[in-house]
């Protein structure tokens, strides 16, 4: 702490408030109520908050289910409807993008407002939630300084980007290095303070505007890398060569790394967060923002495979293997896989069908969910969409029967 901070407040109930109890907040409100914090965890969804306090949870994390009933039967994690007084507020809430593809903060800018109230002075805020530079200095701390207290001397602003991989959150959350960017270098000390109380990677300090063009920049490095495959892909399907084995062999070279190509990219962080970089710099991106034209693409290239395939058959049946974004999670956001599957369930002269180890139930009305061997024992054609666990162990010689599609090559010969 610099000698200037003030202590922070003595009398909360709460040492940590998370706003946003989704992928991300649920599992650190959980975490932290693990190694000894009190946690209030707030959403705007009642039946979220039912759920948590009632020691269950409502997303597909690994051994997420244990740590929340446990921190709940121990009264260190409650979910609450409003911010509560606390020493340190995180904001975890979602950051979409608008169908212009521009950034939408309207759920930071409405956690930011509903916490003003309890803040006190000597709390700490940070902002978790993927944003554009700029974020915090020009939206959420207007919103604070509304309320008398003055950011940088009576609270203390920054933001520490969230980089956890889903299905490995609760590893990650402790284990992954952190940057943590404050307003004023103060805040970046208590932030980062916080943040060494309980994890295990290393903490590196910086301004808020870094830390927030630094996890932007992993995500469009990521986005921009997965298109040069899928350009790849493109290229070698007019070709008419293997785009597996031109990678594979492309990867030999000792300093070349082509990654997967695959249905489009999805998710809440890959497809969405580069434009947040395009947004704040426009004529500056033309490389980022034609790779997300790229990616965003490829279902439309997926679907016109499928559609070469049907219309050899008078009405045919069609499996969808996959409908998340990724494999081995059940997170449908932005999936090109769903996107896909959407596509093909409008078309009047097929039946389709969809195997998704993840769901209960069809999220596509007139799709029915099946299981993987009933639709390997009755489709016409099966669209490998998602390398789910579930699907790995399928080869060639499994679908001899079957017209296949498999943009994800889980079928392509390993190295
Ligand atoms: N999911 C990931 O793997 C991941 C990884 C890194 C970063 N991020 C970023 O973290 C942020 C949160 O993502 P997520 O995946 O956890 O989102 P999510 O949609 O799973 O969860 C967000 C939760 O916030 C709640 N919410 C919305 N407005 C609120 C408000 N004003 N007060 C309280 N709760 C509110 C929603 O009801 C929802 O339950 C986003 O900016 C995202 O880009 C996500």
């Amino acid at each position: 702490m610099t000698p200037s901070t003030p202590p922070a407040p003595e009398t909360s109930a709460y040492d940590v408030c998370v706003l946003g109890l989704g992928y991300v907040g649920l599992p650190t409100a959980a975490v932290l109520a693990t190694v000894g914090r009190r946690v209030a965890g707030v959403d705007l969804r009642r039946d979220i908050l039912d759920t948590i306090n009632a020691g269950r949870i409502h997303i597909v994390e690994p051994e997420l289910d244990a740590l929340v009933r446990a921190a709940v039967a121990a009264g260190t994690l409650r979910a609450v409807p409003e911010p509560v007084p606390a020493r340190a507020f995180l904001i975890c809430v979602p950051t979409p993008i608008t169908r212009d593809n521009l950034p939408d903060l309207s759920f930071v800018e409405s956690a930011a407002r509903a916490l003003v109230p309890a803040l006190r002075p000597g709390s700490l805020v940070v902002l978790e939630s993927t944003v554009p530079p700029g974020t915090l200095r020009d939206l959420v701390a207007p919103i604070v300084a509304a309320s008398g207290l003055v950011p940088g001397r009576d609270v203390f602003l920054a933001h520490a980007p969230e980089r956890v991989l889903p299905g490995a959150v609760l590893r990650e959350v402790v284990e992954n290095e952190r940057i943590v960017g404050g307003l004023t270098d103060a805040c970046t000390a208590r932030a980062a303070e916080f943040y060494e109380g309980f994890v295990r990677g290393a903490v590196h300090r910086s301004g808020a505007e870094v830390a927030e063009l630094t996890k932007l920049a992993e995500n469009a490095f990521r986005d921009v890398n997965v298109a040069f495959a899928n350009e790849l892909a493109n290229v070698c399907a007019r070709l008419g060569l293997d785009v597996w084995e031109v990678i594979r062999l492309a990867n030999r070279h000792p300093r070349v790394q082509i990654l997967r190509p695959g249905p489009g990219v999805g998710g809440h962080c890959i497809a969405v967060d580069p434009w947040f970089i395009a947004a704040a710099a426009p004529q500056d991106t033309p490389l980022i923002q034609a790779a997300r034209r790229v990616n965003d693409e490829r279902p439309a290239r997926v679907l016109a495979q499928v559609r070469h395939l049907a219309a050899r058959l008078r009405r045919p049946k069609i499996a969808c293997l996959g409908l998340a974004y990724k494999p081995d999670i059940d997170d449908l956001r932005e999936s090109p896989a769903l996107h896909v599957a959407r596509d093909l369930a409008a078309e009047p002269d097929l039946d389709l069908m969809l195997v998704e180890p993840h769901l209960q139930s069809s999220p596509i009305a007139g799709a029915p969910l099946v299981t993987l061997e009933h639709a390997l024992a009755s489709a016409d054609i099966v669209v490998i969409l998602v390398a789910h666990r579930q699907f790995r162990h399928l080869r060639p010689e499994h679908l001899l029967r079957l017209m296949v599609v498999d943009p994800v090559g889980l079928l392509a010969s390993r190295p």
